[in-house]
């Protein structure tokens, strides 16, 4: 009772002695040393400081109803930390504001021009507190609530970005200024590299005078000049405009199509598109199959994923034995791609048991390919099903010829199986294997600009456990036989440099970007296995023309030699 009470008397104390300016309250670290007292007679101060911010949030509406903009007022209130989850940074702000007086109108606010006068964010990092790797493990090491660095604006994101107020609405387009940037890719975005997670790109939310943003913003999109207010945002810094952004430029990128086509019998090409949840009635469907036909030109073997019944996400459970087949989808599909010139495929998959590939309920997902019967076959068909394990026999010789790789390995509970099969080229010489994955995704990650540091990456220790399993896979194979010809490819959710991705270099599989020297930034969706392109049709197309979340791939490779 006595250390309590004398604590309180302390804190009136300073109350009294001190002139609290908002540079004071806001601090060089992220939490305020000021956090829970109460203060009278506030009015700002700025100090050239630039660990220190110079605006602070008003909570409530009472202060708005009283001021304009440009007023300069004096206020009273109590000093609050807050955040609305506790995977969030906290952002301080001043609750319960009284004695608000107006002491003159009409000033004008100058905005900071970040890009300019050595103002600019930090390119690589985020905090310290990741130290040097936002993606290593394990996730929330520490949290920046916990430990409260000192800022330093030059070195770390997070400490770049300051906010003014919190959020109260949504947004959704990432930009970045007129200032340096790393990552830079050929079509104008940023790259995610090794140890390089970009915090200089900025979300931009809804504007403040209740106008909306364009929906049709497209990667490489120029915006006319942006002013408003930082604040936090879902756990992002995020920059509310004034009014509502105007697209000043748009360049006019043409459809971009595969080099990569090969009528040579030992030059085969396999393509890779995660088809996002597609089922027979799609609107999304004819598009998917005109990339594959046009844009990807009919690669030899096609790895698909998110094939979804042929209910599509409808769960009609017992209805027929059908509801869980996907035949229908993906006849639909192949038709569409021959109606838009491309060749006619085969399909081979595998029907889950109904609910057990994860993903959208009803949907049943799964990993599927096309190949093209005129150029490559299955070696020996024997095609496995849902419950049972294709192995290796000798000679390399699979027991189920497509088949799954342990499938009722808990590792696979509620996600997809990988699909494998072995191949020959259609007049039956050379033999090749593939392996079609699509891992747990990253649900229940933490955001990059959140509390935990490392972020937490969601579904991290599930992936480690299917890539040790598909490792193990290749492992046999290759002791079996020692010059196989291995592809495994697919949707791993997850960056290339991030664990457990280098579980496959460990059992001797080479990145196919990095065999076929793709720069690092132009690595920006996968493939594994020789050249590739990363096909980009969707990632700058706008939400509404994309056909997919993500961008298809093309790889040629040689199975002669
Ligand atoms: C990333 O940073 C970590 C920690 O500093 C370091 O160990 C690692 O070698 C770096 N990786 C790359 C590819 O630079
Ligand atoms: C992060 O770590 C803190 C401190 O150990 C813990 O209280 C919190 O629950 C953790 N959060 C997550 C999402 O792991
Ligand atoms: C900020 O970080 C950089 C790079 O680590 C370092 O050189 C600099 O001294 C730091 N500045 C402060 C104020 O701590
Ligand atoms: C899968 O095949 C195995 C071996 O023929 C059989 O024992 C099992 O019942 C089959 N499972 C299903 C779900 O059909």
């Amino acid at each position: 009772m006595m250390r309590s009470s004398s604590l309180y008397t302390t804190a009136l104390l300073l109350q009294a002695a001190l002139a609290v300016t908002i540079n004071e309250i806001t601090g060089d670290r992220y939490i305020s040393s000021y956090a829970g007292s109460q203060f009278t007679g506030l009015r700002d101060c700025p100090d050239p400081d630039d660990k220190t911010s110079n605006s602070i949030y008003v909570y409530g509406s009472s202060a708005a109803k009283s001021v304009a903009v440009g007023d300069i007022i004096t206020l009273s209130g109590k000093v609050t930390e807050y955040r609305s989850s506790s995977s969030y940074v906290y952002s301080a702000e001043i609750e319960s504001a009284t004695d608000i007086e107006v002491v003159s109108i009409d000033n004008t606010v100058t905005p900071i021009v970040i890009g300019k006068n050595g103002i600019s964010p930090p390119t690589e990092q985020f905090t310290y507190l990741d130290k040097g790797d936002a993606f290593s493990l394990p996730g929330n090491s520490s949290q920046v609530s916990t430990v409260n660095p000192i800022l330093n604006t030059t070195a770390y994101g997070m400490d770049f970005w300051q906010t003014i107020s919190k959020a109260n609405s949504y947004g959704d387009t990432w930009v970045v200024g007129d200032w340096t940037v790393s990552g830079s890719n050929a079509r104008g975005g940023l790259t995610m590299t090794a140890n390089d997670s970009n915090p200089e790109a900025l979300l931009v939310g809804s504007p403040l005078d209740g106008s909306e943003n364009p929906t049709d913003v497209k990667l490489s999109d120029t915006l006319a000049d942006i002013t408003g207010i930082v604040t936090q945002a879902y756990g992002y810094y995020a920059l509310l405009p004034t009014t509502a952004l105007s697209v000043s430029a748009s360049k006019t990128t043409a459809v971009p199509k595969t080099s990569l086509v090969s009528n040579q019998k030992c030059l085969l090409t396999f393509g890779q598109f995660n088809v996002d949840n597609l089922g027979p009635d799609s609107t999304t469907l004819p598009a998917v199959a005109g990339h594959i036909a046009n844009e990807l030109q009919s690669p030899d073997i096609m790895f698909l994923q998110e094939i979804q019944d042929n209910s599509g996400s409808l769960n009609d459970g017992g209805m027929s034995v059908s509801f869980f087949q996907a035949y229908v989808t993906l006849s639909t599909l192949i038709s569409s791609i021959v109606e838009q010139g491309g060749v006619q495929y085969d399909f081979l998959d595998i029907d889950p048991i109904d609910g057990t590939n994860g993903g959208e309920s009803g949907g049943n997902i799964r990993n599927v390919y096309l190949f093209n019967p005129a150029t490559v076959a299955l070696r020996n068909a024997n095609p496995g099903n849902s419950t049972v394990a294709t192995t290796i026999g000798s000679g390399g010789a699979l027991s189920y010829n497509p088949g799954l790789i342990d499938p009722m390995n808990e590792a696979w509970d509620a996600s997809r199986k990988p699909l494998v099969a072995q191949w020959e080229r259609a007049d039956g010489r050379n033999t090749f294997y593939t392996v079609n994955v699509h891992l747990t995704s990253k649900y229940g990650s933490s955001g990059l600009e959140g509390d935990l540091r490392p972020p937490v990456n969601g579904g991290e220790a599930k992936r480690a456990s299917q890539t040790k399993v598909i490792a193990d896979f290749v492992t046999t194979l290759f002791a079996e036989v020692a010059d196989a010809r291995i592809i495994v490819a697919g949707d791993f959710n997850e960056y290339s440099c991030v664990e457990p991705m280098s579980v496959f270099s460990g059992v001797g599989l080479q990145e196919l970007d990095e065999t076929a020297g793709l720069a690092a930034t132009e690595r920006y969706t996968y493939l594994y296995g020789a050249q590739v392109e990363h096909v980009h049709v969707n990632t700058w197309m706008s939400s509404a023309d994309q056909s997919s979340d993500h961008d298809p791939s093309v790889a040629k490779m040689n199975v002669c030699q």
